[in-house]
């Protein structure tokens, strides 16, 4: 069988993590997936990457080039924003190419047209990554919440401002030194103007009401705070009756999205994510509430999201059970085993 060759637009925070996520465990995933695999081409900005790459993996400034010059069967784009990203994941997608994407930006806006024009042309458009960092939250929802009905979510969908929070609350730092730090580590957005002003959030949470719900709802009527208005003294006095600002987006069934820093006790479910954690709370009818809690931001939490969702792609139940290693013990043979 031919090799998985997999092109990677974009060499940033996220698009170095999933380069480096690839290449240390490329057993593992060829293993899982039953292939060999091999990053065909990386899409970079500025050639001083270069030296980062392994030897004789193929980076080029080319757009075509990169995604012509040995057909990849997988188009990963880590590149943000929304243009060139969505010209880009659309010709993938017309080209025959599976894509995966981190880019909530570019999905909030065009998911519906590219998922559309992926459908049109026989491949797959995943984009777990783009909602809540490394928390499998998209797939929890569609494949194991099949059955249940989601009333109403509630959300702390950016990791930079409930990192700034929490740095503010437990070590007294102002929010400038916060972000500074949040920015240091890679958690914020290049320009940060997204993530303090809830905009990052707003995003996630359309993701979200068109995954849940099927729609979004019109932009106009979204109610979207951030956390720059929060000072040191307001954290203090919450703290001293009890109470810590989280920023919170919260979606129901009749598509009301809000996104605004809010005051919680320490009997509300997402009153402990700190630092640069993501917590969704499901409330559902069938199984009731449900909290998924995990890094929300950050250059492997983002890798682990998007390589579970390259693995996906190919990992059918069969390919899962075929490939389970045999347990010492087994005493069927090879044909044997496989028959049962
Ligand atoms: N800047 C984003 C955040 C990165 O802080 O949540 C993950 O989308």
């Amino acid at each position: 069988m031919t090799s998985l060759k997999v092109a990677l637009l974009g060499l940033g925070t996220v698009g170095l993590g999933v380069f480096e996520s690839i290449t240390q465990r490329k057993e593992q995933i060829e293993g899982l997936i039953g292939r060999k695999i091999e990053i065909s081409g990386v899409l970079i900005k500025n050639q001083v990457k270069s030296r980062d790459l392994h030897d004789g993996v193929f980076i080029s400034k080319d757009f075509e080039e990169v995604i012509t010059r040995k057909k990849p069967e997988v188009v990963i784009e880590a590149i943000g924003g929304i243009e060139p990203a969505r010209t880009y994941i659309e010709y993938s997608l017309r080209n025959g190419c599976h894509v995966v994407s981190a880019n909530k930006d570019c999905i909030a806006r065009h998911g519906k047209e590219l998922q559309k024009i992926a459908r049109e042309n026989g491949v797959r458009f995943v984009y777990e990554a783009s909602v809540a960092g490394g928390i499998p939250v998209l797939r929890t929802l569609r494949e194991l919440l099949a059955v249940n009905k989601v009333e109403r979510l509630e959300a702390i969908l950016n990791g930079t401002s409930n990192f700034i929070l929490s740095m503010m609350r437990s070590e007294g730092a102002s929010f400038t030194e916060a972000l500074a730090l949040a920015q240091q580590k890679g958690f914020a957005e290049q320009d940060p103007t997204n993530d303090i002003e809830g905009i990052d959030a707003f995003y996630k949470s359309m993701i979200l009401s068109e995954w849940i719900y099927g729609d979004q709802p019109d932009w106009a009527n979204v109610q979207v705070k951030g956390i720059s208005g929060i000072t040191l003294d307001e954290i203090r006095a919450a703290e001293k009756i009890g109470l810590r600002v989280k920023h919170l987006v919260s979606i129901d069934e009749s598509l009301k999205v809000e996104i605004t820093p809010k005051f919680v006790d320490s009997e509300h479910p997402l009153y402990s994510v700190e630092n640069v954690n993501n917590a969704v709370l499901i409330k559902t009818d069938l199984l009731g509430d449900l909290t998924l809690i995990g890094a929300g931001a950050g250059a492997k939490p983002t890798a682990s999201a998007i390589v579970e969702d390259l693995i996906s792609l190919y990992l059918t139940l069969e390919n899962l059970h075929f490939n389970i290693p045999k347990r010492a013990d087994n005493s069927l043979g090879e044909e044997g085993a496989a028959e049962n």
